[in-house]
Order: structure tokens, then C-alpha cells, then sequence
């Protein structure tokens, strides 16, 4: 059974129902968040470019990466590189000696990225790896090169606090005395601010989530009515966690054919779709409590929504 089918299986007959984020990157998918990142709520792009574009040679600076020692530029979840691409421009210039790695579970995000790539940085060395970054982890010790890890974008706020911390400790047991990790993480802050990077007005966010139901209709012969299910986000700012769900706006069966199962939900049942975790130099800390890595640097935009923290493994 592919994974996709078995996870959709699981997260539906579980109570409460869930399904992975992961998912939500189809070529339709990839597009929608391309959207979002440029929508005028979405504050997380925007800030996060900002650091790169204003501070990508203190970010160099910190990485503490030899000018004549060939490094790994590796990557996960590269998405469209658009903040990236700043920081490999400063690398080029100044002459360092380097490939970059971007991996992604999207072959399609990792086939246009490639292309963009071409484009912009025609000399740039590019070795990309199609998968979950949870399953390439393992594959990093295949290398002995010096590694630079980029996490950007706050992905790793799709993770709970336990996983995440379990993720940059398999993370560090792959990585060798002195490779770095770049951290790109979403800030705590007023709900006023964070909600509507989860339900902006033009609808995309509400057509990202959905997607998630289009995409088992179409690759598992699923039998969603669209129209019958709601996009809802919430954000509690105690908590510091942004969620997403999807919610049945009727009493309802959905047969999925490739699982030969009906799955059922009451009026105003949630599907979990999505967490992003929000956070601050406390919960940082506490995820690299149990690993070798150590704070080398934290750079914010000027607003200080988004932050990206450089350690190293000692
Ligand atoms: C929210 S986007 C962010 C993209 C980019 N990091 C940025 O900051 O703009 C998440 C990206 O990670 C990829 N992704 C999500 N879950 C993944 C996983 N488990 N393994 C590999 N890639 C994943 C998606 O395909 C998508 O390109």
C-alpha cells in the first residue's frame, strides 16, 4: 500500500480524525502556497526574506564556513527558494566553494526550483533529493563534507514539540563536530497578526486546506463534497500554536475507493490538518536541551515576527 493511501487510512479512522500536512503539496498544492507566501497576510515570508535580504554575509559570517573547504548546502523542505536564493547570490559572490542540496517530498516543487535555479544562478552546483525529510536524515552520514542544514519558513513548527525535538536530535547524530544548522522559525505574537496568515481574504488559505480533499479524490478515488466541508483556522496565543482544520458542515459518509471504507462525520466534526507551532527563545532552547547543537546566532526582521537561529554541533 503507498504511504499516501496508508496515512490517509490511519489519520480518518482515527478520533479526533487528522490528516498529514505533508500532503498538501501536489502540483496544485505547491502553487496555492506560492500564493500565499506573496498574499499580504502571509507576514512569515515577507519577514523571514527580509533577514536574508538585509543579512545574508552575517548569516555567512556565523556559519563560520571556510572560504576554500568545499561545504553541503543542504536544505529540507525547499519549497520554491525564493528567501534561499538571496543567501546562494552572497555565497557566489563571495567565492565560496559549495553545492546546494534541496529535498522535498514535492518532485514538482524540486523540478521548477531546479529550473529557477538555472535561471538565476546558471554556475551553481545542484544535487536535489525527491522525499520526507524525516526518511533522507539517515542519508546525510553518506558524506563526510562539512554540512550546512537549512530548516527555513517555520516548517518545523509543523511538527509537535515532541517530535521536533526527537527530529533535531536524529538530525545532530547524522551531522559531524562543527556542521551547522540555520533555523528558520515564526515568533510568538498577537493573535490579531497570526490568524489571518491562516485565512487570508482572497480564499487561498481556505483552498490550500481543501486541496487536501481534492487530492484524495483524485489519487484515492475519494467521494468529497468539497462544498460540505469548512476551512477553520485557530490560533490560541498562550499556547503559541496556529491549527488548521477542516469541518463537516453536515452529518455525512465519505467512500474512499482505494481503501474500500466509508469514513463518517457528525455535523461540525474537525479534521486536523495542520499545526504551526509559534515560538520564542524558551521553547528553542528546550527543543535543543537533549542535542549536541549550541546557539551560535539569532537574526530577526525588524519587527522581530520571525527569527532565524544558526547552531552549530558541537
Ligand atoms: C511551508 S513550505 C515552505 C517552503 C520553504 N522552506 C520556505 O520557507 O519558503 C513547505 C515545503 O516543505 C515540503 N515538505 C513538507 N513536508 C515535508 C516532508 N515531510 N518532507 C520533505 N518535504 C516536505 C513541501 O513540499 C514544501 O515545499
Amino acid at each position: 500500500m503507498n504511504k499516501f493511501k496508508t496515512e490517509v487510512a490511519e489519520g480518518l479512522s482515527q478520533s479526533p480524525k487528522s490528516l498529514p500536512s505533508k500532503y498538501f503539496y501536489d502540483e496544485l498544492g505547491d502553487a496555492l502556497f506560492v500564493k500565499i507566501m506573496h498574499s499580504s497576510e502571509y507576514y512569515l515570508t515577507r519577514s523571514e526574506l527580509e533577514i536574508f535580504t538585509k543579512k545574508s554575509n552575517q548569516i555567512i559570517d556565523s556559519l563560520q564556513v571556510e572560504k576554500d573547504n568545499y561545504f553541503e548546502l543542504i536544505e529540507l523542505g525547499a519549497g520554491d527558494g525564493l528567501k534561499t536564493k538571496e543567501l546562494l547570490k552572497c555565497l557566489q559572490n563571495r567565492g565560496f566553494n559549495f553545492d546546494y542540496f534541496p529535498i522535498d517530498i514535492s518532485q514538482n516543487a524540486l523540478d521548477k526550483l531546479e529550473i529557477s535555479l538555472k535561471e538565476d544562478l546558471p554556475t551553481l552546483g545542484i544535487q536535489k533529493r525527491q522525499g520526507d525529510y524525516f526518511e533522507t536524515l539517515a542519508s546525510l552520514k553518506k558524506s563526510q563534507y562539512p554540512k550546512v542544514i537549512m530548516f527555513l519558513g517555520s516548517n518545523i513548527g509543523n511538527m509537535t514539540d515532541a517530535v521536533a525535538a526527537q527530529f533535531i536530535y536524529e538530525l545532530g547524530a547524522n551531522l559531524n563536530t562543527g556542521d551547522k544548522l540555520l533555523l528558520g522559525v515564526d515568533l510568538i505574537k498577537d493573535a490579531s497578526i497570526v490568524l489571518p496568515a491562516y485565512n487570508d481574504r482572497q480564499g487561498i488559505t481556505r483552498a490550500f486546506n481543501l486541496n487536501l480533499l481534492s487530492r484524495i479524490n483524485k489519487e484515492l478515488g475519494g467521494e468529497f463534497d468539497i462544498e460540505q466541508f469548512s476551512h477553520q483556522p485557530e490560533y490560541d496565543e498562550k499556547e503559541g500554536i496556529a491549527k488548521s482544520f477542516l469541518v463537516s458542515l453536515k452529518k455525512q459518509k465519505v467512500f474512499v475507493q482505494a481503501l474500500d471504507k466509508a469514513f463518517e462525520f457528525q455535523e461540525g466534526e474537525k479534521i486536523a490538518t495542520e499545526i504551526s507551532r509559534k515560538y520564542n527563545d524558551e521553547i528553542i532552547e528546550r527543543l535543543i536541551e537533549q542535542t549536541d547543537f549550541k546557539m551560535v546566532e539569532k537574526l530577526t526582521d525588524e519587527k522581530a515576527f520571525f527569527a532565524n537561529y544558526i547552531f552549530t554541533k558541537s
